[in-house]
């Protein structure tokens, strides 16, 4: 097999620290985990044991093929899929015992047992019961009854305390353990934390208090190797579109990883990477496979193809990468390649 052009080594303990840390922070309310779109795009099948030794013992995903994964994976948790069977896939739920969670009056008519999670919606609108039907439920048993925050990266926006008022007097009337706190959720504060919180991004190092330090430790470090340098010999446009100028005498470095591994087309301009310990800025734009890095701050011969670029690690975290693309770093975790040759540490695990 010929070596790879990118690699991915992701840090199954930093993970399981990460984990823990929201443990301190949360309790006495107990901490979930949220592995749903393949753990955030970092290997459920890694990250799942990794956190199930550090402690977890419930696990929410988005559908039935991931609960189904999850528990081949991990016999003895509890699984919550987030979106309840559609007609004819009760009985898979119950096969693979997954804990549905009930969104509406279909789910909550076809699902009557109490081994299920109830959604009620205080302002996110996207999936829950609407509060108003709430009530005519009081009698019915669930295993959690849970909401979730609209705007909990926001820890200014009425929103969350709107959320968190509502969510308090529905919660009251059920006799169930709550949940509405995602990741930022529960550095809103005590208030916000109720009996379990769900966190999915911070776990996987995101910042969960943009604007402030970064409380997580980071998970990932994302490499490509230099595949060409050159040296402007005269004025030179970069890329695609011809979107970038460079004067005679700087030198450019073109890395193997594009938009097809997941590096964001609208990243440049804006995005930087390291190269020998240097932060460089990107040039031009996202190539499918490559990138242009204008490494001229280097000095000459310093860079040669085979060396390895990191374009997230050592300070240029997925968060800032995110920001260069307009988006958000869970789109920049979840869009990761497969054509990174990937390696895990720590967790307990056997290694790459
Ligand atoms: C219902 C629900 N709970 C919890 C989470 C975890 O959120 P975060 O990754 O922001 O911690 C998500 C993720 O989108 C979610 O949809």
């Amino acid at each position: 097999m010929p070596a790879p052009p990118g690699r991915l080594a992701i840090d199954l303990d930093a993970i399981a620290g990460n984990w823990l840390k929201l443990c301190g922070l949360a309790a006495p309310a107990a901490v979930a985990g949220v592995v749903k779109a393949d753990a955030y795009g970092l290997g459920m099948d890694r990250v799942t044991p990794a956190l199930r030794r550090a402690g977890c013992s419930l696990f929410f995903v988005a559908g039935l093929e991931e609960g189904a994964s999850l528990r081949a994976l991990l016999p003895d948790v509890e699984i919550a899929v987030l979106s309840a069977p559609v007609e004819g896939f009760q009985a898979a739920y119950r096969d693979y015992r997954l804990l549905p969670v009930l969104n509406h009056a279909g789910d909550l008519a076809a699902w009557p047992g109490e081994d299920a999670v109830l959604h009620i919606d205080t302002g996110m609108t996207r999936l829950g019961l609407d509060p108003a039907d709430a009530a005519a439920l009081e009698q019915r048993r669930f295993r959690l009854v849970m909401s979730h925050l609209a705007c909990a990266d926001e820890p200014d926006h009425p929103l969350n305390e709107a959320q968190r008022r509502l969510f308090t007097e529905l919660a009251a009337r059920f006799d169930a353990p709550a949940s509405l706190a995602n990741s930022s959720g529960v550095f809103l504060g005590p208030g916000y934390r109720f009996d379990l919180a769900r966190p999915g991004m911070a776990l996987y190092g995101l910042n969960p208090t943009p604007g402030e330090a970064n409380p997580m430790q980071p998970v990932i470090r994302l490499e490509a190797r230099v595949l060409q340098v050159r040296e402007a010999g005269r004025p030179l446009t970069v890329g695609y579109g011809a979107t970038a100028e460079v004067r005679a005498g700087r030198r450019l470095a073109t890395v193997a990883a594009g938009y097809a591994d997941g590096y964001l087309r609208a990243a440049s301009p804006g995005a930087g990477a390291m190269l020998h310990g240097r932060e460089v800025p990107l040039i031009g734009r996202v190539s499918m496979d490559s990138i242009v890095l204008d490494v001229t701050g280097l000095p000459p011969g310093s860079v040669n193809p085979g060396d390895w670029a990191v374009l997230i690690g050592e300070g240029v975290d997925a968060d800032a990468l995110a920001e260069a693309a307009g988006t958000i770093g869970y789109e920049i975790l979840t869009s990761l390649g497969a054509r990174y040759a990937r390696s895990y540490t720590g967790g307990g695990g056997s290694g790459a």
